[in-house]
């Protein structure tokens, strides 16, 4: 896989969010040329073949928008609901709240989530979606903070690593807010350790 760009320049934060932010870390304009060199990966790898994209609800909902209209590919999609139960900034208990509904044995199978963190979310899926018998699972994430992985599970494509930090948009929440910011930004900690 083509190597991301390192993270260099980190901007401020739009005003109305300079109480909340620390600083902008991901800008829209370095996340959509990520997401196009991500699909040119992708589409090279599963030319051919019977593309099933089952996305993670509902942190990928940004990034999956804008991936699948960059992968000039037949594919079908499908979405599985994931929760870590409870609000706060520590996953917990995984619950799933939405099934897949597509059949996926033999098919192939791009698995898209927004973070990959401690990787208990992505093991805990892969192995239920491995229990369908897919020809192949690959996985997708837009954001790799491979400081605190517990589970020894590893994306095959992702857009960029970030450091141990808590980040919020573009799908990415904090207690459900900050989703629709068109950038990855970092929360302050003052903001869940309150
Ligand atoms: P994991 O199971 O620890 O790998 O975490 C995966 C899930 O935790 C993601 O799908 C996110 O919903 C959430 N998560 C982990 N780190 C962050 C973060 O920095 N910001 C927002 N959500 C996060
Ligand atoms: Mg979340």
């Amino acid at each position: 896989m083509k190597k991301p760009s390192p993270l260099s320049l980190v901007r401020r934060a739009p005003p109305r969010l300079r109480k909340e932010l620390e600083c902008v870390l991901i800008s829209r304009t370095q996340i959509h040329r990520r997401v196009r060199e991500l699909a040119r990966q992708i589409e090279r790898d599963f030319r051919g073949r019977d593309l099933v994209v089952v996305s993670l609800l509902n942190g990928t909902v940004m990034f999956l928008a804008d991936l699948i209209r960059s992968l000039n590919l037949p594919l079908r999609l499908d979405f599985m609901g994931v929760s870590s139960y409870g609000i706060g900034t520590v996953s917990r208990e995984l619950v799933f709240t939405k099934e897949l509904r597509l059949e996926v044995r033999d098919r192939d199978v791009l698995l898209v989530d927004d973070i990959l963190d401690t990787g208990k979310t992505l093991k805990a899926v892969i192995t239920k979606l491995q229990q369908l018998q897919p020809r192949q699972i690959r996985t997708c994430v837009l954001l790799n903070k491979p400081a605190r992985r517990v589970e020894r599970v590893e994306a095959d494509y992702f857009g960029f690593v970030i450091p141990d930090l808590f980040v919020v948009g573009y799908g990415l929440d904090y207690a459900e807010r900050y989703r629709n910011l068109p950038f990855v930004g970092v929360l302050k900690p003052e903001m869940y350790q309150a």
